[in-house]
């Protein structure tokens, strides 16, 4: 994580630098700086805390900054030290010449600094990234090429990277070079820029290169040089960006959470727009590029994701096993990886990530892809490194999501499972026709009801402020919505640092029934279908300790009311869909607690949207 921006030309360069960060606040922001040659002299300026106080200080030193042409930014997400300004970057060497941002970890820092610190280099951070300024700034010592000096220096690298240098020596240049950690550059008119994402650049430029691991790209504003790690310069392939410019807005919404919560049947109804057409129409997936005889002959699937993606992935076992009568896998991408697995060129591995971009996931891809599997990507960013590995790639188009807590991708990446297992199940005859008829109808006329849900949003709120002064939560649920306890327990964590566990219901009395007393609310999945009796039966064991109890659920029966203390109802769904509708209250539930204690609901503390840490 962490975001890195560099600018090189005429315009305000700190202007460009901190809009550019803006614009990667989704990935970290607990401190944040930037380094700009002027008046002959490296100038340093860090704030720690959100990017606003940068924003104030550079207000402050306008004067100090003005004559600069060059510059380099950077958005933290700590790492290695606390995120204090000592630790924010840029780092720099002895002589404060140089100056480094960086995205990605250095594995090997500590024997790097225990000799640089030998040879004489003073460090002032806790950070891997310091090592770099004073490795490099030892070769440029050696070589007096600043480009040399990185690629030199980078040899010595071990773990990852995308970093951009610049040396008060170097006139009006940035050395960019990047390792399994993204980095592009943007290309303008007497202008260049590089940046960990688009979105940092596409207000100035929509033409950009993107680098490969271990390729060094030398910025100046009238030139854009690409070298391999040989030192070969290459020919570069300059794509268009498929982006335009927008602003964010919440639209009135109070976070950008709740109108992506809103946004939840207008994502679904552009999923299913030229994919299902009438209930009796069959799925069109063409994203899918494995031919009918394989499709039909596939015996196994593996899933890999991280965190809500990877909630998104169980519900997608449940579906695929359920229509299609293939085994599924599912496993955190950061288990995954560093097991012995038995995926093969027999195996459809699917990555799922709404950033595309999650280490973890990213190299689960790149191991199942080195064993010859078909990799399938399920993203809301098809132009991410994970989107590049793919040989099918389903692009879950729910828009830019800014809130750190993910809501509408989460849908979106249901609907992708959906209409997956709908279409295999089509090619290999595995589900009854009027079975998936009802399910194809029942997801046609889901956005209305949702969009019912969120007309009444009272009685959430009302609970919200009810159970807010709780220090617990256990969410529980069996079947397809065991994701859905999952996932609702882990909005409350992520925005209202309320400690909450979802547990499969019928495990309750296997070990946290001993948890329950009077003080903790035990919240029910409890929507109709085969397990409705059983969780209910469960529920009833957590009444029978005291529990303060809630239901979500679809059921009308009024006899809940005497069971529990708080019914919160949503319109009735199938239950094979019932996931889709479950998880709304969840997300609202949350919002309105975190809401409710003041909490910062878009960027909670210690999270990062796009995590590419392993
Ligand atoms: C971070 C985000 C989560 C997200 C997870 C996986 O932890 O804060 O919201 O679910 O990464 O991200 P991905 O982009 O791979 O879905």
């Amino acid at each position: 994580m962490c975001g890195i921006v560099g600018y090189v030309g005429d315009k305000s360069v700190c202007e460009v630098l901190t809009g550019g960060l803006s614009a990667l606040e989704y990935r970290g922001y607990d401190s944040s700086g930037v380094a700009v040659i002027a008046d002959n002299e490296t100038k340093i300026y860090k704030a720690e805390g959100k990017l606003q106080n940068l924003k104030d200080l550079l207000a402050e030193k306008q004067n100090e900054v003005k004559t600069a042409r060059v510059g380099i930014g950077h958005i933290r997400w700590a790492t290695h030290g606390i995120p204090n300004e000592i630790n924010a970057h840029p780092h720099t060497n002895n002589d404060g010449k140089l100056a480094v941002v960086h995205n990605g970890i250095i594995e090997n820092y500590k024997e790097l600094r225990a000799k640089l610190e030998q040879q004489g280099a003073i460090f002032h951070s806790e950070t891997d990234t310091e090592t770099v300024a004073h490795l490099v700034s030892q070769k440029y010592n050696e070589t007096h090429d600043l480009k040399e000096a990185v690629r030199l220096a980078t040899k010595e690298l071990e773990g990852a990277y995308a970093l951009c240098i610049i040396h008060k020596d170097v006139k009006d240049t940035i050395i960019a070079t990047r390792r399994n950690a993204p980095l592009l550059i943007g290309l303008g008119e007497g202008e260049n820029f590089a940046a960990s994402d688009v979105p940092a650049i596409i207000e100035h430029t929509k033409r950009a290169i993107y680098l490969d691991d271990n390729e060094i790209a030398v910025l100046t504003p009238n030139s854009v040089d690409v070298y391999d790690s040989d030192n070969n310069k290459i020919n570069p392939k300059v794509e268009l960006l498929p982006w335009e410019p927008i602003t964010l807005s919440k639209m009135g919404y109070k976070h950008f959470m709740l109108k992506e919560i809103h946004e939840q049947p207008d994502v679904i109804r552009n999923f299913l727009s030229g994919k299902l057409h009438t209930a009796d129409s069959k799925a069109i997936l063409n994203e899918v590029k494995l031919d009918k005889e394989s499709l039909k002959n596939l015996n196994r699937i593996q899933v890999v994701a991280c965190g809500t993606s990877l909630h998104a992935a169980i519900v997608g076992k449940y579906i695929i096993e359920e229509l299609c009568n293939i085994p599924v896998d599912v496993e955190a991408s950061s288990e995954y990886i560093y097991r012995t697995t038995v995926t093969d060129e027999h195996t459809l591995v699917i990555g799922v990530s709404q950033s595309g971009e999650t280490a973890d996931t990213l190299t689960a891809v790149k191991q199942s892809k080195a064993r010859g599997s078909h990799i399938l990507i399920i993203t809301n960013r098809p132009d991410s490194a994970m989107a590049r590995e793919a040989d099918s790639l389903i692009p879950v188009d729910a828009g830019i999501e800014v809130s750190v807590a993910a809501t509408k991708s989460y849908v979106a990446q249901l609907m992708a499972f959906y209409m997956l297992a709908i279409h295999l199940a089509e090619i290999k005859g595995s589900a009854d026709e009027n079975y998936l008829k009802e399910i194809k109808n029942e997801l046609l006329v889901l956005p209305q009801k949702i969009e019912l849900l969120l007309t009444k949003k009272e009685k959430i709120q009302k609970c919200s402020r009810m159970y807010s002064s709780s220090k617990n939560f256990i969410f529980i649920a069996r079947g397809i919505n065991f994701a859905t306890a999952l996932e609702g327990a882990l909005k409350l964590k992520e925005i209202s640092y309320i400690n909450a566990t979802g547990y499969p219901a019928g495990e309750l009395k296997h070990g946290p029934i001993a948890m329950l007393d009077e003080t903790l609310p035990v919240l029910s999945i409890m929507m109709t279908g085969k397990v409705y009796e059983k969780i209910l039966s469960n529920a009833q064991e957590s009444k029978a300790r005291n529990a303060r109890m809630i239901a979500l659920t679809d059921s009308t029966d009024e006899k809940l009311e005497d069971l529990f203390d708080y019914v919160l109802n949503v319109p009735h769904v199938h239950e094979l869909i019932s996931p889709m509708m479950a998880i709304v209250p969840l997300q609202l539930l949350a919002y309105y607690i975190a809401e409710f204690l003041g909490k910062d609901v878009d960027q909670p503390r210690n999270l990062a949207k796009s995590v590419t840490v392993e």
